[in-house]
């Protein structure tokens, strides 16, 4: 194990067994490489039996991949961490690795579209019963606890509304419950580096690494973390049996090259999106600004709480309903109207006429989702470029 500081910054650049030791180089290699040889049919089967520890395969595990596994977990604050093929993957896998027929699972009805997707369709086709609830409402979470709850799965900050969902309070009330339920957050619109759910009593985290924690907008990936004793199932069910939804090392490899950076990549996010948000409150065009640093936020005192600062992502309601939130997007000359969000670059989405154009208006309310609506994921160019972008896109909203 390397030697580590007190600094967040310092750890994530630090923390996890780099795994080679003949030339001294600065970077892990990237491992490509399917299989991994024995000397003898012995050592062979002792490592199948766990009684020797050796890589066999890399669908169970794969040096570059480990690396990146020991990081998240130092910066979540975990035992362990198992890395995926996609933030999906990561659900997926924790989830199955949680639940079966029969089973509870209790989720927030604001979360990522096709985790809503899994979780209200998929997973239900398979006998998991699913109520989709207000986890910020806690006597709603109590009134909705039953015997066979095995899950309560929540964002926060949520996609696209950024509601807040009090982490501590949830699990006191699920834990006092049954212990054995498993308190599951995504935290990839916080990251790390903002809000750590297990130290908040939470028991599993994860993440679409594919934003934040890459960085580059270059890789598809996930990450659980959690207990070991829980990783291993998710590595040894959840992935290797469930849904073969392993990384590959050359996108670890990427990760790792990024995180490098994600302290510092972080604190220019946050200072952006904090300057984006005072010229958005001050805005004509803007009926509402969504962020949970805004103090009329309706949980900013929990945001205060378990948040170290209020995250990156913005969404803001454009007075004139859809058309409005349109010609706002459509006249954005730097920023990028794309999904995703976590890059360099400031990506822009309209919910309704995009990742929502399925819902119609009666839906999207339902949602919580204004036909104005517009998120901002707030790159890392200079504040000052970002808010002009968006100022002269204004002037085209009638
Ligand atoms: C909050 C959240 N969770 C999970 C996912 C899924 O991640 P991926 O696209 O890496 O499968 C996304 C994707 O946008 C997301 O925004």
């Amino acid at each position: 194990m390397n030697y580590l500081g007190n600094g967040f910054g310092t750890n994530t650049i630090h923390s996890g067994v780099t795994a080679d030791r003949g030339y001294h180089s600065l970077n892990m290699p990237i491992y490509q490489t399917s299989t991994f040889y024995f000397d003898t049919c012995e050592q062979g089967g002792r490592s199948f039996a766990g009684e020797e520890d050796a890589y066999i395969y890399s669908r169970m595990g794969n040096p570059t991949v480990c690396l990146l596994e020991e990081k998240v977990a130092a910066m979540e604050g975990g035992e362990a961490a198992a890395a995926t093929a996609s933030g999906m993957g990561a659900i997926s896998a924790a989830l199955w690795s949680i639940a079966g027929a029969g089973k509870h699972i209790i989720a927030d009805k604001t979360l990522y579209g096709c985790t809503f997707a899994l979780l209200s369709h998929g997973m239900t086709r398979y006998g998991v019963e699913v109520s989709m609830i207000d986890t910020s409402d806690l006597e709603e979470v109590k009134a909705n606890l039953k015997e066979n709850t095995v899950a309560v799965y929540l964002e926060t900050p949520a996609n696209p509304n950024l509601k807040i969902t009090d982490i501590e309070a949830i699990s006191k009330i699920a834990h006092a419950y049954n212990p054995a339920i498993k308190v599951v957050v995504d935290n990839t619109f916080a990251t790390p580096y903002v809000q750590k759910p297990l130290s908040l009593g939470a028991d599993v985290v994860v993440h679409s690494a594919t934003k934040y924690i890459n960085g580059h907008g270059d890789v598809v990936a996930g990450l659980v973390v959690g207990k070991k004793d829980f990783i291993t199932e998710v590595k040894s069910f959840g992935i290797k049996d469930m849904t073969g939804c392993v990384l590959g090392p050359q996108e670890a490899f990427l990760i790792i090259r990024g995180l490098k950076t994600f302290e510092i990549r972080m604190q220019r996010h946050c200072e952006n999106a904090q300057k984006v948000v005072e010229y958005l409150m001050n805005e004509p065009k803007v009926e509402h600004v969504y962020f949970p640093g805004v103090p009329t936020h309706p949980n900013h005192d929990i945001a205060c709480r378990q948040m170290k600062n209020f995250g990156v992502m913005i969404s803001i309601e454009v007075k004139g309903g859809k058309r409005a939130g349109m010609d706002f997007v459509n006249h954005l000359k730097m920023a990028k109207i794309a999904v995703s969000l976590g890059d360099a670059e400031t990506l822009v989405q309209h919910p309704a006429s995009m990742t929502h154009s399925a819902y119609n208006a009666e839906e999207l309310a339902d949602a919580g989702i204004p036909e104005g609506l517009v998120r901002i994921s707030v790159g890392l160019e200079n504040a000052a470029d970002i808010i002009e972008d968006l100022k002269q896109a204004f002037t085209h909203v009638k």
